[in-house]
């Protein structure tokens, strides 16, 4: 039986959630900090109420925090009663945490977990680059005012359904210079930092790019990850990119920025991105819970 009873109760709620890498991660983080707690991933129902029911539960047992991944992110924004700034503005949480009185509270990290990735684990840099986002799903909402942020020389987004584009630059522009595009208007136009938030990966599919779209010394970064190359990085590297790099870093820098949040201690990252690029690692972890009533367990 699992026992709920201490303030240090952690995991992921998600669906599908079998692939997390969460579990994993933390446990790691709380080795080296000398942390007790426990993580788990928490496979929710996706039938409405159930998200929301399950996060009562998972609090009433004494669960401290959550980690929220797909599809749960804009109900846990929903879910949310105090958001930061930043998640407010993005319309997704993907970390909650919870206090003595009702009050909860979500924040996004990951895109302090991309822009770490690209200038403390790679050196990169943002600031007056031309960056050039691809897609305009959940993925890219939560990354856009970090990159802001960063103040690149311009920030275009590219969609294929270009409305949806258009309505991330309504309510982002205020923090930067930022346009939209459909993938055809990209012909003649060079970038420095090419980022794909699409899906397409994850079917290995590769959005519609122009030849000649990367500048001289430009990098690609994937926000997905994978065993092999994805479609959009081996492209990337044909077209000459000079740095192609996967989210698995952005994956461990949003982790260690909740973790933060919920421990104050910030972890070191670097070796848990070594151990999860080892063979042995690119396997999922077997701690799932399939969670119908918490009181169960
Ligand atoms: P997520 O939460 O992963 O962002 P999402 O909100 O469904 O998922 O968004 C998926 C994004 O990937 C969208 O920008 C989608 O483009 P559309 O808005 O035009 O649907 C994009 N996408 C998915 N498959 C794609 C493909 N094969 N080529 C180009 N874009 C693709």
């Amino acid at each position: 039986m699992t026992s709920y009873a201490s303030p240090n109760h952690y995991a992921v709620m998600g669906n599908p959630i079998g692939h997390s890498k969460s579990p994993l991660i933390h446990a790691e983080f709380a080795r080296q900090t000398a942390q007790n707690l426990t993580y788990q991933a928490l496979l929710i129902d996706t039938a409405p109420g159930e998200f929301a029911k399950a996060v009562k539960q998972f609090r009433e047992h004494g669960g401290s925090g959550l980690n929220i991944t797909v599809p749960f992110k804009q109900d846990a924004w929903q879910l949310a009663t105090h958001r930061t700034p930043r998640a407010q503005r993005a319309g997704a949480v993907n970390t909650l945490w919870f206090d003595i009185e009702e009050k909860i509270y979500g924040d996004t990290t990951d895109g302090v977990g991309l822009v770490r990735d690209v200038l403390q684990n790679h050196g990169g840099q943002i600031r007056e680059r031309r960056v050039l986002i691809l897609g305009a799903g959940g993925a890219v909402r939560g990354v856009i005012e970090p990159l802001l942020e960063q103040q690149p020389n311009s920030c275009v987004i590219a969609n294929r359904t270009v409305a949806k584009a258009q309505e991330l630059v309504q309510l982002f522009s205020p923090l930067g210079t930022l346009r939209a595009a459909t993938y055809a208007a990209l012909h003649g136009q060079q970038f420095d930092l090419v980022i794909n938030g699409t899906s397409a990966s994850l079917q290995g599919e590769l959005p519609p790019l122009p030849d000649n779209l990367l500048a001289k010394n430009a990098w690609c970064y994937d926000m997905m990850y994978a065993k092999q190359t994805t479609p959009f990085l081996t492209w990337g590297l044909q077209q000459g990119a000079q740095q192609a790099i996967d989210g698995l870093g952005m994956l461990v820098e949003q982790a260690a920025e909740s973790f933060f949040i919920w421990r104050g201690v910030r972890p070191n990252t670097a070796p848990v991105i070594q151990l999860l690029r080892a063979p042995s690692c690119l396997m999922t972890t077997n701690s799932t819970l399939t969670v119908t009533n918490l009181s169960q367990l």
